[in-house]
């Protein structure tokens, strides 16, 4: 079942919610490992390629998620759930949404600001569209720096709510996302 019903998410937003999350977490992780190489090391140059193309493969992945749940609404959140459980998980999820669109946006930004296009593994090419000036680039860079720590905090937080849920409270909300 592709759709979502009342009761449990459909399998194109379940695919698209774990794709997302395998990449953004294998992106942080990228982000870490990739700003200590030196010019020497053997994945100083594959490691930022790689970066930039997984990255705009989430911008992607994530405008179809958006327009998906747009158009097919996702299930109400469990009915057990508290009202401060509630605005919690509402607030998460939107900040989770702004995550996936600001993050690569800024990296897109960064990368392209002097006018050079990103090589999606040589494959094609996603062109420039801004020309930034330093100013501009070193917001950019800031909010790519502080938004995937943010992030990062907050994926820890959204999967300890998922397993609480799920295993302390036995109320099923990691089942309506798994298959
Ligand atoms: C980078 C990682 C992740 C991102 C960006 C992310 C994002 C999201 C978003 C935006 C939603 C709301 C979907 C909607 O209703 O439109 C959601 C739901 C959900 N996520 Fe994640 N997620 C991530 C990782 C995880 C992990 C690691 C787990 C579990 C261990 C998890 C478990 C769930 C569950 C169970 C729901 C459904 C909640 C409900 O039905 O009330 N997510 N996620």
């Amino acid at each position: 079942m592709l759709k979502n019903t009342e009761e449990r998410y459909g399998l194109l937003p379940k695919l698209l919610h774990w794709f997302i999350a395998v990449l953004i977490i294998g992106l942080i992780w990228l982000g870490w490992y990739m700003v200590d190489l030196t010019y020497y090391d053997r994945w100083y140059n594959d490691s930022l390629t790689a970066h930039k193309a997984l990255g705009l493969l989430v911008l992607a992945l994530a405008l179809v998620k958006i327009v998906w749940t747009l158009v097919n609404r996702p299930p109400p959140l469990v009915a057990t759930l508290r009202t401060f459980e509630r605005v919690a998980a509402h607030a998460a999820h939107g900040l989770l949404y702004l995550a996936m669109l600001l993050i690569p946006v800024t990296g897109y930004l960064i990368s392209t600001s002097a006018g050079a296009a990103v090589s999606i593994f040589n494959w094609f090419d996603v062109p420039a569209l801004v020309v930034l000036d330093d100013a501009s680039r070193d917001v950019a860079i800031e909010v790519h720096y502080y938004a995937s720590y943010a992030v990062a905090v907050l994926v820890v937080i959204h999967a300890l709510a998922a397993l609480k849920h799920q295993f302390i409270d036995k109320d099923g909300t990691l089942r309506r996302m798994l298959w």
